[in-house]
């Protein structure tokens, strides 16, 4: 994300006045580790997404790592079982899996909708697949229903990664609410913006515990409200700052502050209008552009569910050189990402070999997709920066033909 004025940026954080005096009646407490803020704001994330438990942690890697081992320990997992992963994705949500020594599956996905293609699931299973991952790109929840059926069929576990998308709902149900756990993120350039932050969200009391123990170096899952030193008998008191030494998991130090927490709170009692805002000013971009839909693919929304936007992506198609019009639009600063690409990093080509050709689908639009903005900070004005940017570039094309 750009720091200058006038660039029109891929996201924002909007320090309100609210946000401001939380930050400072966080100063001004002296309690910056885990504490009221955060709390609250565990309790209405929670809420808005029809969740029990929300543990705010320090990142949605940390998030999906936590859910990760969670669920290998409580289900006795073997190292080098297989995790069902798309093949298109932030590279966090295949390194959680090899870094929890599992082994990741990669599916194609679905041409319009950018995310896990259910149809190419079943023939992935194996004897010693354990969990599928489904990640809600940019906004948009995948479509739940055959991923249910089929992890119902074959007793997979599921861990949704929403970690670009919060607030959204599937066929009525929040995303984060159909897995055993969801994670979020809350970092730069995210719907709600914290810095670095994340969310592990479960309605299951036992796995709450263990997570929110290994958020806590693997400490004894009795102590894992700040309220449970509240209590009237000495005896149980002593208990819990007995347990609160006690470690009883290899666990992380992934913990966030009251800062970030703080930050969180102030937003996201302004989450709906915020998201109401992405779907207004994606609806814009979406008019504004839609005369460049030979040149442009844009982002479908799928008839079940409530897509919110996190960025604006747009796929070129044949014969449009995405680095190019990707060129022109940086040129007269509007900030670009490309599509998450993925299966050709470095990283994965020297574990895995050549994974592009096995994949078509995650391999073209990770070669021609990129997104813009379209976060709440933009004005009319941006917005139609941008319509007007993306009509002079494909003009001067047709002009240099
Ligand atoms: C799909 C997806 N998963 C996981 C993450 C990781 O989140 P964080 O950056 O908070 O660790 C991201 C981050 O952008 C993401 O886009």
């Amino acid at each position: 994300m750009k720091t200058k004025d006038k660039y029109i940026g891929v996201g924002d954080i909007a320090v309100s006045q609210l946000a401001k005096k939380y930050v400072n009646q966080v100063l001004s407490s002296r309690r910056i580790t885990y504490g009221p803020f955060a709390d609250s704001f565990e309790k209405e994330f929670a809420k808005l997404h029809d969740l029990k438990y929300a543990i705010f942690c320090n990142s949605g890697t940390s998030a999906l790592q936590v859910a990760l081992h969670a669920l290998k320990r409580e289900y006795k997992w073997n190292d080098g079982d297989e995790v069902l992963v798309p093949a298109l994705t932030f590279v966090a949500t295949v390194n959680i899996i090899i870094q929890n020594n599992l082994t990741p599956i990669f599916i194609d996905v679905d041409p319009d909708f950018f995310d896990i293609d259910p149809t190419m699931i079943e023939k992935k299973i194996t004897k010693r697949t354990r969990a599928i991952i489904p990640v809600h790109i940019g906004g948009l929840p995948c479509d739940m229903d055959p991923i249910i059926s089929l992890a119902r069929k074959h007793s997979l576990r599921i861990i949704e990664d929403s970690c670009e998308t919060i607030l959204a709902r599937y066929k009525g149900k929040s995303v984060g609410s159909f897995g055993d756990f969801g994670c979020f993120s809350t970092y730069a350039a995210h719907t709600l913006v914290t810095g670095v932050g994340g969310f592990i969200c479960t309605n299951d009391p036992k796995l709450a515990t263990l997570a929110k123990s290994l958020v806590n170096h693997g400490r004894d899952g009795i102590y894992i409200s700040i309220d449970d030193d509240n209590v009237s008998s000495k005896k149980k008191l002593f208990s819990i700052v007995d347990k609160r030494f006690n470690f009883v998991d290899v666990g992380y130090s992934y913990r966030a502050t009251e800062f970030e927490a703080a930050l969180g709170l102030a937003q996201i009692r302004e989450l709906k209008e915020n998201v109401k805002k992405r779907r207004e000013n994606a609806a814009y971009l979406f008019k504004g552009l839609s005369d460049l839909q030979e040149f442009l693919q844009f982002p479908k929304e799928r008839k079940e569910a409530i897509h919110t936007y996190m960025f604006f992506p747009i796929i070129v198609r044949d014969g449009v050189s995405r680095e190019d019009l990707v060129y022109f639009l940086e040129e007269r600063k509007i900030e670009t990402r490309f599509l998450l690409p993925l299966l050709s990093q470095p990283v994965y080509r020297s574990i895995f070999g050549d994974l592009e050709s096995k994949y078509p689908v995650a391999t073209h639009l990770s070669h021609s997709g990129f997104y813009v903005g379209c976060h709440p900070g933009l004005t009319k004005k941006n917005l139609d920066t941008i319509i007007h940017i993306f009509h002079q570039y494909f003009t001067s094309r047709k002009k240099r033909k």
